[in-house]
């Protein structure tokens, strides 16, 4: 295998170029733009590409036990989730939905289906630095005051301390394939195979 450093913001076409038979993303179409997100169906479209993007977050977190705080928090982080990234304006909890559209018009058959996180107790480390992030965004982004999304944080870290929490954090997986993409395939190698002459 061989790694190539690509600034995708900057130089997608070039990440595109060559013998490339499948485009995958895992955890990225959140981060990038609808601008952006145009560029890329474009270009895998003109190639005739399948494409698969794992992990897009969708925006549904939920907690057991919950907290009063908890929707307010999280609805901070997806107003977060919608900066910039260094892609323009992130699509953010709307990437997937804005990708599945954007593939079927362009002439590609999407199937899609949820990937989400479900982490346990046991899962402490992650979910410690995702309580971390989700109280830091929260805060950053205006919508929480300061001593909430620190009490929020401490009564949730007190949770996973006691052994009592649970997340889950909503994702979807999109695979799209060009439409005939299939019927192509055989026909080349039908072609390939058949004797010359
Ligand atoms: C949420 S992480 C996902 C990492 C990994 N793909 C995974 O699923 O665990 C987002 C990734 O996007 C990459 N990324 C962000 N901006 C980028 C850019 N302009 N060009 C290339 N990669 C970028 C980051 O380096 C980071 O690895």
């Amino acid at each position: 295998m061989t790694r190539i450093p690509v600034d995708l913001a900057r130089d997608l076409e070039a990440a595109l170029d060559g013998r490339v038979s499948l485009v995958t993303a895992s955890a990225l179409l959140d981060l990038v733009s609808a601008e952006w997100l145009d560029r890329l169906v474009v270009e895998v479209a003109a190639r005739r590409l399948p494409f698969y993007a794992a992990l897009n977050y969708d925006g549904r977190v939920s907690f057991d036990p919950a907290d009063p705080l908890d929707a307010a928090v999280i609805a901070a982080v997806n107003l977060h989730q919608q900066t910039d990234k260094g892609f323009g304006p992130a699509l953010g909890p709307g990437a997937a939905e804005a990708a599945i559209a954007r593939f079927q018009a362009a002439g590609y058959t999407v199937v899609h289906g949820r990937s989400d996180w479900h982490l346990l107790p046991r899962d402490h480390g992650i979910q410690r630095d995702m309580l971390a992030g989700w109280a830091g965004a929260a805060r950053e982004i205006g919508a929480v005051s300061l001593p909430d999304a620190a009490a929020w944080l401490t009564r949730r870290r007190d949770l996973l301390a006691a052994g009592r929490s649970t997340i889950k954090v909503g994702h979807v997986d999109i695979f799209a394939r060009p439409i005939g993409a299939r019927a192509a395939e055989r026909s080349q190698s039908n072609r390939t195979s058949s004797p010359s002459g």
